[in-house]
Parts: C-alpha cells; sequence; structure tokens
C-alpha cells in the first residue's frame, strides 16, 4: 500500500518524501506546484534510487483526488499541501481558508470514501498563540492572532471531530517550529516562491546581496540579547519525525498533537553568528523596529515526541546553517 503525501514536492514535503523512500515506503505525491517546482520529484528520485509517482493535482478538485485514490491503494496522507505565508494571510484570509480548510475537507472526504483513514497532519506552533510561555507543550491552550495559523488550528480542530465520530481514524498533529536547513546532497532545500519572509532565506539574501542587509526585526525584547528566540530545527529532522508519525499510527487509531522542535532556543543574533562561523561569509544586517505579531521567545516542550515516538532531533544549529549555504551554493544560477 502506498503513503500518499500532498504537497510533497515543498520544502518540508520533499525531505519527507526522501525519507519514506529511503525507508521502503511506496511513496505516491501530488502537488498544484503554486509554491514549488516539478523538477523536485526527480531530485527526489536522484537522492534514493528510486521512483514516486507524481500528479500535478490541487486539493480543491475533487475529480483529481478521485482519481488518484481511485488509481491508487492509499495506506495514509502525509498532508503539506496548504498555503503558508502569515503575512500574506491577513491580507487575503478567504484564499487561506479555501485553500487550506476547504481543501482539506474534500482531501478527507476521499480518503473516507476510500477506506484511507489515517494522516499525518502538518500543524504548526503557531497554534499556541501568544499567551502561552516557553518550552511549550502539546496540552497548552490553543488560540492564534492570524488567518495561516487559523487555518492550522480550525483543521486540527475538524480532525479532532472525525476521530471522535469514527474510531477508525487516526491522525497525528504535527506540530512545527521553525524548519531550516537542506538536504546534505544540496539537491533539495528551500526555494519559495517571490520574496521570502523566514529568517533564515533572509539571511541568504544578504549574504548574496539579493535584497540589501538583513532587516533585524527589534533588538528591545526581554531575551537574553534583545532579539526574538526561535527552536530552529534541521529540515531532515523534522522529515525524521514524520516516518516516526506514520509507524505509531500503524500501531493505534486515535488523535495525538506532538511537537516537533529541539527545545533549544537561539536569538537572531545568534543565528546570524552561527552562519557566519561556520560558512566563512558575513552577514550585513539592520536593526529596525519590531515586526507585528513577534513573540519574544517560542521553543518547544520535545517530550512527548521523545516518549511516543523515540524521537528527538540530533542536529545542531551549526549543521542547519551549512547544509543550507551548501544548498544555495550548490543551486546557484
Ligand atoms: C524568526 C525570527 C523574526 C525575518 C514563522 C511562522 C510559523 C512557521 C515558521 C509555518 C523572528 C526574525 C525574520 C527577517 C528577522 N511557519 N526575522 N528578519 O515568525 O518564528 O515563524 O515561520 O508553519 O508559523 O510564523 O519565523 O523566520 O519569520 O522569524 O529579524 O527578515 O526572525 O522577527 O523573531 P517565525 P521567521
Amino acid at each position: 500500500m502506498a503513503i500518499l503525501v500532498s504537497g510533497g514536492t515543498g520544502f518540508i514535503g520533499s525531505h519527507t518524501c526522501v525519507e519514506l523512500l529511503n525507508k521502503g515506503e511506496e511513496v505516491i505525491i501530488f502537488d498544484n506546484l503554486s509554491n514549488s517546482k516539478r523538477e523536485v520529484v526527480g531530485k527526489i528520485e536522484r537522492i534514493t534510487g528510486k521512483k514516486a509517482k507524481f500528479y500535478k493535482a490541487d486539493m480543491l478538485d475533487k475529480d483529481a483526488l478521485e482519481k488518484i485514490f481511485g488509481e491508487n491503494d492509499i495506506e495514509a496522507v502525509v498532508h503539506f499541501a496548504g498555503y503558508k505565508a502569515v503575512g500574506e494571510s491577513v491580507h487575503v484570509p478567504l484564499k487561506y481558508f479555501e485553500n487550506n480548510i476547504v481543501g482539506t475537507i474534500y482531501l478527507c472526504e476521499t480518503m473516507k470514501k476510500h477506506n484511507c483513514k489515517k494522516m499525518v497532519f502538518s500543524s504548526s506552533a503557531t497554534v499556541y498563540g501568544m499567551k502561552n510561555k516557553s518550552p511549550l507543550s502539546e496540552e497548552m491552550p490553543l488560540s492564534v492572532t492570524n488567518p495561516y495559523g487559523r487555518t492550522k488550528l480550525m483543521i486540527e480542530d475538524m480532525l479532532r471531530d472525525i476521530c471522535t465520530a469514527d474510531s477508525e481514524w487516526g491522525v497525528m498533529l504535527l506540530r512545527y517550529f521553525n524548519p531550516i536547513g537542506a538536504h546534505k546532497s544540496g539537491l533539495i532545500g528551500e526555494d519559495p516562491n517571490g520574496i521570502p519572509t523566514n529568517l533564515l532565506p533572509n539571511i541568504v539574501n544578504a549574504v548574496t546581496k539579493k535584497n540589501g542587509p538583513l532587516k533585524v526585526f527589534g533588538s528591545d525584547y526581554p531575551t537574553r540579547d534583545g532579539s526574538c528566540v526561535r527552536d530552529y530545527i534541521h529540515v531532515e529532522d523534522l522529515a525524521a519525525g514524520h516516518v516516526c508519525a506514520l509507524k505509531e499510527l500503524r500501531r493505534r487509531n486515535g488523535i495525538e498533537a506532538v511537537n516537533l522542535g529541539t527545545g533549544n532556543g537561539y536569538s537572531v543574533f545568534e543565528i546570524i553568528d552561527a552562519f557566519e562561523k561556520v560558512n566563512g561569509v558575513k552577514v550585513p544586517y539592520e536593526i529596525v523596529g519590531r515586526r507585528d505579531g513577534d513573540v519574544a521567545e517560542c521553543y518547544a516542550n520535545p517530550e512527548k515526541a521523545k516518549r511516543i515516538f523515540k524521537w528527538n532531533a540530533t542536529r545542531g544549529i551549526s549543521e542547519m546553517c551549512a547544509d543550507l549555504w551548501n544548498y544555495v551554493l550548490t543551486n546557484r544560477k
């Protein structure tokens, strides 16, 4: 039976496909390529030496979903597909609600029709909102402050209700912290369309002088050096966490929310420093005002993943920065 990966040519999706194929799973990818490239499929196959069936499809296209499930014997879905730009979501909330929520409803309806009731869902630490104090644990109260985060929380709640209604469903809600880095081969990595908003792609752009110096959003936070602290996790560690989640779903049904983070927080200035040291480059930056919606500190309590998945992140900040820079150098135009 196959594992269907929605959004499988994206940053985390592609790295998870590599992990799944390397573990001997049959992988089918569907992606609408709105924020990734078709060539990633070939790179996944080059890294693993294995084939992955690909469908260019949109989860809002019910006929396309029906075709995928009708043509394949699918055991479980690893669900990455969705828009994920926090800032954009504030301006076009309906685009995010329709794509992320309605799309997931169509996906779940098609899964149910074909008796496929296992899902690993790509959730986010953003569901912890701004009131909880790090380290963040899964049982903490949830709240959101932007439409992107609301789609993640609404999908979590929807999946909780589906599991309550039908005990045959098994769902893992994986709450990511800050995924960065790239596959060691340099063949796949974070390749966002448009102007990136996340820190590491903007550090890369500052080093390569693509759009001027990095803007550091605030140095007056109540943290050890005044800049925001986040839990950066290597994308390959994150991918490994998805394989563990799938293995757990083969053991049992029901629903669990699980943090995928390192439990260590690093500030913006510490990331800049690490990036410069490990790669022998200079990151030009300027300190500007705080960015709306940023919290001072956000990092995981990683204990639950250790307990139920026997998983923990193993790669450190230097390796994350080195692997990202290797990807940039390998793919520079
Ligand atoms: C990290 C830190 C910024 C850019 C977001 C989403 C979250 C998840 C991960 C999807 C912050 C600072 C950033 C820059 C900066 N995405 N920064 N200059 O905001 O922690 O999380 O991405 O699941 O849902 O909210 O990540 O990389 O944008 O910011 O100073 O040019 O870097 O202020 O402190 P964030 P980020």
